[in-house]
């Protein structure tokens, strides 16, 4: 029989520490909430019922992690670690085998951990097992008492005596129980401890004194079962675990030219021979290509980037489509709906927002693009602006292949351009233009010969 595997995730607490309005477990490293760092730890380990306790604004905890492999647990009063996992009891009701306790707090936790904590576990066929860490200063933390490889019990710190507190090695939060013995010996827990909680702790000793097999095994890297209680801590955290991104990231073939300064979000996915120059930051739901660079200051959010794209200083990129060998910035943004079907050429103070351009069109300066479909190989000369917003609607631009555009060009939305038609710099667009047509709308010129002469005013 296959033996099944639940994990429950303590996350009621309220992080006073914080000093925050937000949920401790909703505070973000490297753009996900904490909480899902241990849930998908545990998800890869191969723990398939995930429950997570929720007590603190647990309406928003559940919102922002929402997913369907969880079931949301409530704890209305935070009465003790002992008491939050018996409040997952009910929703486990029937369920035996082995059953993980992490913390939402605890996001550096690795999936191989967890892999070696569950194989101790089975190996030694305990009742409970602790992962724990050997500490140099192991105050705050709770204390493992052994005796030999059995743990007897631990201590926290504010229940523990002189000799007890001498102890290293710490219990890092972490287990791996057998859900049927847990489960009852939570019912039997009790609050005389200095703390007056009902402490998970306590099975332990209760393990023991039922004559079951305890065992402890310890993480090589202490700095994986760090907890997160203020915001000293979360901006450790966040470094470690942008380290951790940044060498996966190179391990597979990305350059980055200082990896200390360069700011990748757990999501993105990145194709190799890409240059990631300094102060780059690459957030939320975002790909990039291939043998792409990424010069210094370029902020890229939720966005797709194809293979061969060079990106240049200080371009800001928001939901928007880029692809193959686009060539953009210094100094573009690009707003949600940005669609460039490759090829294209975004020069320095352009922005676009909800439009396509078609293959090879280009726009190199001081231009605005929004609501605009515009077709392949089109030229905006410096300074084009479609005017798409008349104060109550937006309308749309369309401009079809092969058309120039000079400089200085104002589009009145909406507006039709035809293909293969030449736009005269400086003109304001009111009407559609047909294809092949030269549209010019301005005064035309007059020369006054002389006057200058006449009265032009003399410097004195
Ligand atoms: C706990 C352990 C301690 C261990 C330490 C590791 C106990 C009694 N002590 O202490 O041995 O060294 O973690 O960090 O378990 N929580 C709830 N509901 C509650 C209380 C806590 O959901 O009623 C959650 C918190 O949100 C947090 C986790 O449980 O995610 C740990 O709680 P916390 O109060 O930080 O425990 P510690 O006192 O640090
Ligand atoms: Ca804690």
């Amino acid at each position: 029989m296959e033996k099944s595997l639940a994990a429950v995730i303590l996350a009621a607490g309220k992080g006073t520490r914080m000093k925050s309005a937000w949920a401790k477990v909703l505070h973000p490293i490297c753009g996900q909430p904490m909480l899902n760092y241990p849930l998908q730890a545990a998800r890869q380990a191969g723990f398939g019922k995930l429950r997570v306790v929720v007590g603190h604004q647990s309406k928003s905890v559940c919102q922002r992690c929402a997913a369907t492999d969880i079931e949301w647990v409530e704890q209305a009063e935070q009465l003790g670690t002992g008491h939050a996992l018996l409040c997952a009891a009910a929703s486990l009701a029937g369920f035996s085998g082995d059953l993980l306790l992490l913390c939402g707090d605890v996001p550096l936790l690795r999936t191989e951990t967890l892999q070696q904590l569950q194989a101790f576990h089975a190996r030694e066929q305990a009742a409970v097992t602790v992962l724990t860490a050997e500490m140099p200063n192991p105050t705050g933390y709770g204390r493992i008492i052994r005796e030999g490889a059995q743990v007897l019990r631990i201590v926290e710190e504010k229940d523990a005596n002189d000799r007890e507190r001498q102890v290293q090695e710490i219990n890092t939060g972490t287990y791996l129980f057998d859900a049927e013995f847990v489960f009852s010996a939570l019912k039997n827990l009790k609050t005389d401890n200095a703390q007056g909680e009902y402490y998970l702790t306590d099975v332990v000793a209760a393990a023991v004194a039922a004559g079951k097999t305890t065992r402890a095994i310890s993480v090589n890297d202490p700095t994986e079962v760090m907890g997160i209680n203020d915001r000293c801590q979360l901006a450790e955290a966040e470094a470690l675990m942008r380290w951790r991104i940044n060498t996966g990231l190179m391990r597979s073939g990305v350059t980055m030219i200082d990896p200390t300064t360069t700011y990748v979000d757990a999501s993105v996915k990145i194709g190799p021979d890409t240059v990631l120059h300094p102060n780059v930051q690459l957030r939320g739901n975002t790909l990039i290509g291939e043998n792409c660079i990424l010069e210094t200051g370029v902020v890229v959010v939720d966005s797709m980037v194809a293979d061969g794209s060079h990106l240049k200083a200080g371009s800001a990129i928001e939901e928007s489509k880029l692809g193959p060998e686009c060539l953009i910035g210094p100094m573009a943004h690009l707003r949600p709906g940005t669609v460039l079907i490759g090829k294209n050429k975004i020069g320095n103070f352009v922005e676009m927002k909800k439009s396509i351009l078609g293959e090879g069109s280009q726009s190199s300066h001081l231009t605005y693009i929004g609501d605009a479909e515009v077709g392949r190989n089109v030229n905006f000369g410096c300074g084009t602006i479609t005017c798409n917003y008349d104060g109550a609607k937006k309308h749309k631009t369309t401009i079809e292949d092969d058309v120039f555009v000079g400089s200085d060009v104002q589009f009145v939305a909406p507006v039709h351009i035809g293909r293969n038609s030449l736009i005269g710099a400086g003109s304001t667009i009111t009407k559609d233009v047909p294809a092949d047509s030269l549209a010019l709308a301005r005064c035309e010129q007059k020369n006054i010969e002389g006057w200058c002469l006449r009265k032009k005013p003399k410097k004195s």
